[in-house]
């Protein structure tokens, strides 16, 4: 009798795959993963500026280039690189994985993929892909030296080094078809921003470090004209000026093998920063973050260790995958998620410290998200600024107190004022004016601005928002208000 757990074998047949799977390659990259996996491989290549370049021609995008100043490919070794699955040996630090980034990056996008480079010993080489070569038996076509020592001429930052590599595309499909200025305006902006923030975040290390600068701009070709070049800053989740927590970040160790750490963060509630929110809901971004090489793989999630939780969103954990974890961790081919089989994931789970384990800072994550709640609960609302403070003051504000709603926000500007009293307010006007024959003391300055002396006004601000809600000031309120007067108006001729 056979045993249903074995499978019974009688012989073997070959398969060969048909070309056109080629078609499905590269189908889960969106344009700004797809756009990493380019630039890992320029980082992997030593180069120290890449730029991401689009192309348009009629009032549409019709060509990307991404160009670095690397060491540049040998034609020795174009070949291999450009064959799909193509794996050479990798150095410890580098990016590079399955062989495959390249390719199904730009075929998931174009249909004509070409690449040209330069090395230091003064050598061209180039090859093109067409998706349709590709599919017919995958040819592919050596590209004229001349014309690529012509595009290593023209592009930036290859053109002004002695080795670099250009990644072209042609017949680009996730770019809109019409020819439509306000379209493609519309499309660029978008694709810009979304770039930045993605390329940001990834590389945010190695941006912060200075390692590589990445540039972003447009090419009309019809003025022949170039755009003013954006350049991708870092965006780093773990930015907050105070940790929510004092005795965070806290480290805890991973049995695994080879051993991991992990960096627990508690961010403080309610941030409306970027670097929080990461244009998303915060809910979305608790977790691992986990780095190799320093590079982002993964913004955020468990892995299976705990599930997403509204409480938890202020938990952000940094994970730097080791040298030769790849057998307990595989990454998903577009490099955007960690794939841990079972006994990494239950290293995780019962990752620890000295006296403390991953329970308890989830349980610290979900105390201070509740603390964070209930303080927000129990604060009075108040009316909010409007004119004469920075944003960043206003944001701050925003984040503390919640605004009373529809009601007319208190501009704070400076003024006549009768007397000699440091400051005035209009309840109707819904103002506060500050007496102008102080402002040179204050602000250390005879010009002033719209938005100066943010710390005097948030102060007086605080001290009398309270003072402009109601329909009438209270006896209370007056006395405040002299006390004020009297005692700010000592105070700022002292500092006169
Ligand atoms: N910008 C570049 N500069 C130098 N070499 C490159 C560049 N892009 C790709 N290559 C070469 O092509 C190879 C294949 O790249 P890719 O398909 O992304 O696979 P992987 O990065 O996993 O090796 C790389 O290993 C590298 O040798
Ligand atoms: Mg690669």
């Amino acid at each position: 009798m056979i045993k249903d757990d074995q499978v019974p074998i009688t012989s073997r047949v070959t398969l060969q795959p048909d070309p056109r799977l080629l078609r499905s390659l590269g189908r889960n990259h969106d344009l700004p993963s797809a756009l990493a996996d380019l630039v890992d491989n320029s980082i992997d290549a030593g180069a120290r500026h890449v730029r991401i370049r689009f192309v348009r021609r009629d009032n549409r995008l019709v060509r990307l280039y991404v160009t670095d100043d690397g060491r540049g490919i040998s034609s020795a070794a174009i070949n291999t690189a450009m064959t799909i699955g193509g794996v050479r040996r990798y150095g410890p630090g580098e990016l590079g994985h399955f062989g495959l980034g390249l390719k199904a990056a730009s075929f998931g996008h174009a249909d004509e993929l070409t690449v040209v480079s330069k090395t230091a010993d003064g050598s061209y080489t180039g090859r093109r892909w067409t998706l349709e070569g590709a599919q017919s038996g995958f040819e592919c076509d050596v590209v004229d030296q001349d014309f690529a020592r012509r595009e290593l001429a023209t592009q930036p930052p290859a053109a002004g080094n002695d080795s670099g590599t250009i990644i072209r595309w042609d017949s680009v499909r996730t770019f809109p078809v019409v020819h439509d200025e306000r379209e493609t305006n519309r499309f660029f902006t978008e694709t810009v921003e979304k770039l930045r923030r993605h390329l940001g975040l990834v590389f945010h290390r190695l941006l912060a470090a200075k390692v590589v600068e990445i540039l972003i701009d447009e090419f009309d070709a019809d003025m022949d004209a170039v755009g003013s070049a954006v350049p991708v800053e870092s965006l780093d989740p773990f930015d907050y000026a105070h940790s929510g927590h004092p005795e965070y970040p806290k480290t805890l160790q991973v049995v695994s093998d080879p051993p991991h750490q992990l960096v627990c963060h508690l961010w403080p509630p309610r941030s409306t920063t970027r670097q929080f929110r990461l244009n998303d809901r915060p809910e979305r971004h608790q977790g691992f973050y986990v780095y190799r090489n320093g590079r982002l793989i993964q913004a955020g999630g468990w892995n299976g260790v705990i599930h997403d939780a509204k409480d938890l969103q202020l938990a952000r954990v940094v994970v730097d995958l080791a040298p030769g974890s790849e057998a307990h961790v595989r990454l998903n081919p577009e490099k955007s998620r960690i794939e841990p089989d079972e006994s990494f994931v239950r290293a995780l789970q019962q990752a620890a410290g000295e006296d403390f384990t991953f329970d308890d800072y989830l349980d610290d994550a979900r105390a201070l998200y509740k603390r964070g709640r209930r303080r927000e609960a129990q604060r009075p609302r108040v009316i909010p600024p409007g004119r004469g403070l920075p944003p960043a003051v206003k944001r701050a504000l925003r984040t503390e107190l919640r605004p009373i709603p529809n009601e007319e926000p208190i501009d704070i500007r400076w003024g006549r004022v009768d007397g000699d009293v440091l400051f005035d307010i209009d309840r109707d006007a819904r103002q506060l004016t500050l007496n102008r024959n102080y402002r040179t003391v204050v602000t250390g300055s005879t010009t002033g601005s719209l938005n100066d002396a943010p710390l005097v006004k948030t102060c007086l601000y605080l001290l009398v928002e309270n003072i402009f809600q109601g329909h009438y000031m209270g006896s209370r309120d007056k006395d405040n208000m002299d006390l004020w007067q009297s005692v700010l108006t000592a105070a700022v001729r002292a500092q006169q």
